[in-house]
C-alpha cells in the first residue's frame, strides 16, 4: 500500500508498505477520504511538540473496513466508518471522568501512531464508528472537526438566549460556530477575523455578525451596541486574546480555550473574579463522534460549507501547501484515496 509519511520535518514522502494486518480487537480499513488539519502541516514543519517521527500523518479519515482482527465482530466486514483518533487507557483519572482526550497515556492516530494519509490504516475496533447510509462520504470525513466543536460547546451547555463571540474564522471556527447556531440555536453568534474572505466564510457557515479586528475595533464597536457576550470561543488562539475576551465579556460570562501557545497569557485576576467568568479548555474530542453523527443524521450542521478543496492523495505536498498559504480561498481540504 501506498502511505504518506513525515520522515522528519520539512521531509514528505509517498511510500510504499506492506499492508498492515488488524491485530487483536482492531479493524482494518481502506481509506477513501482523508482531511487536512492544520496539525498534520505542523507536524510536516517540526512544529508539534508531541509528534514523533517518521510518521504517517492524517486523523481526519473514512473508509471502509476490509479486515477484522481477532475478537473483533464480523458485522463491522464492509461498513462504511469514520475513524476516532483518541487512543485512551480507559482506567486513569481522566477516563474514569469520560475525559479519555486527556488521558495520562492518550495516543492520538496520525500524531503519536501511524494514522490516515494511507490507502489503509489499522485502528481499534472501538475507535471505527459506523456511519449511517443517509451521511454521505465527504460529510463522514467531516466528522472528527465537528468532534472538536462539540467538545467545545459540551464544555458549556449553550443557551438560545447567549451572545456568542468566536475568535477565528478557520475549520475550528466555523464548526464551532455551526454547532452554535444550528445544534444550539443561539440567538445571537458574533465572529471575528482578520481576513474578510474567512468572514465571508462564517457570513455563509451562519453567522450573525462579522467583524474584521484587523481594520475595526472590535471593544469599540461591541461598546457601541453595548453587547457583553455571554459565550467567549478562542478559536484564533493568540495569547492575547484571553486578556480582551475577559475584558469584553458579561458577568457570569463563559470562555473556551483552544490553543496550544507555549507562550504565556498575561491576564489580570479582578476582571475574571469580580465578574465570575469561568474559564474552560477544549483538546480533541471526549467521545463525541456518536454527538456528531446524530447531528448529520439529523441534518443540523453542513460539513459542504467548509470543503474547498478536493486533491488526489498524490498531490498532498501541493495540497499542504495551498492549505498553508492560501487561508483566504481555503478551509477544509480533502484527499482522496482508492
Ligand atoms: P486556522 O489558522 O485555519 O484559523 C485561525 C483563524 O484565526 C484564521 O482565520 C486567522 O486569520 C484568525 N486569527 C488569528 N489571529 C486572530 C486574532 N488576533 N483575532 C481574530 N482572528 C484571528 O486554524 P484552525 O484550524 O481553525 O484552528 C484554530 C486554532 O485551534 C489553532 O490554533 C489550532 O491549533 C487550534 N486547535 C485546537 C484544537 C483543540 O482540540 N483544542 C483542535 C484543532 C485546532
Amino acid at each position: 500500500m501506498k502511505s504518506i509519511v513525515v520522515q522528519q520535518p520539512n521531509e514528505l514522502v509517498i511510500e510504499e508498505r506492506p499492508l498492515p494486518a488488524p491485530g487483536v480487537g482492531e479493524v482494518r480499513v481502506k481509506i477513501s477520504l482523508a482531511g487536512i488539519c492544520g496539525s498534520d502541516s505542523h507536524i510536516y514543519r517540526g512544529h508539534n511538540p508531541f509528534a514523533k517521527y517518521s510518521r504517517v500523518i492524517g486523523h481526519e479519515f473514512f473508509g471502509i473496513v476490509d479486515a477484522v482482527g481477532e475478537g473483533v465482530t464480523d458485522k463491522l466486514q464492509g461498513q462504511r466508518v469514520c475513524v476516532d483518533p483518541v487512543i485512551s487507557c480507559g482506567h486513569c483519572y481522566p477516563c474514569s471522568v469520560g475525559k479519555p482526550n486527556v488521558c495520562t497515556s492518550l495516543v492520538v492516530l496520525g500524531v503519536h501512531r501511524d494514522g490516515g494519509f494511507s490507502e489503509y490504516a489499522v485502528v481499534p475496533a472501538k475507535n471505527a464508528w459506523v456511519v449511517a447510509p443517509t451521511i454521505a462520504d465527504h460529510h463522514a470525513v467531516m466528522v472528527e472537526p465537528f468532534t472538536i466543536a462539540a467538545n467545545v460547546t459540551g464544555q458549556v451547555e449553550p443557551r438560545k438566549e447567549d451572545i456568542a463571540l468566536i475568535y477565528g474564522a478557520g475549520p475550528m471556527g466555523l464548526t464551532t460556530l455551526q454547532a452554535l447556531k444550528n445544534v444550539y440555536q443561539v440567538k445571537q453568534v458574533i465572529v471575528v477575523d482578520r481576513i474578510d474572505e474567512r468572514l465571508a466564510m462564517a457570513e455563509k457557515n451562519g453567522a450573525d455578525w462579522v467583524i474584521n479586528n484587523s481594520t475595526l475595533s472590535l471593544p469599540s464597536l461591541l461598546e457601541e451596541k453595548g453587547i457583553k457576550p455571554t459565550l467567549i470561543v478562542d478559536a484564533a488562539c493568540h495569547p492575547s486574546i484571553l486578556q480582551e475576551a475577559i475584558t469584553l465579556a458579561s458577568p457570569a460570562a463563559r470562555i473556551v480555550l483552544m490553543g496550544f501557545s507555549s507562550e504565556p497569557s498575561t491576564v489580570v485576576q479582578q476582571a475574571i473574579t469580580g465578574k465570575e467568568i469561568s474559564i474552560y479548555t477544549s483538546r480533541l474530542n471526549a467521545n463525541k463522534f456518536p454527538v456528531v453523527l446524530e447531528w448529520l443524521e439529523n441534518g443540523l450542521i453542513d460539513p459542504d460549507k467548509l470543503i474547498t478543496h478536493r486533491f488526489n492523495y498524490t498531490q498532498v505536498s501541493e495540497a499542504i501547501e495551498l492549505f498553508e498559504k492560501d487561508q483566504k480561498s481555503c478551509c477544509k481540504v480533502l484527499l482522496t484515496f482508492n
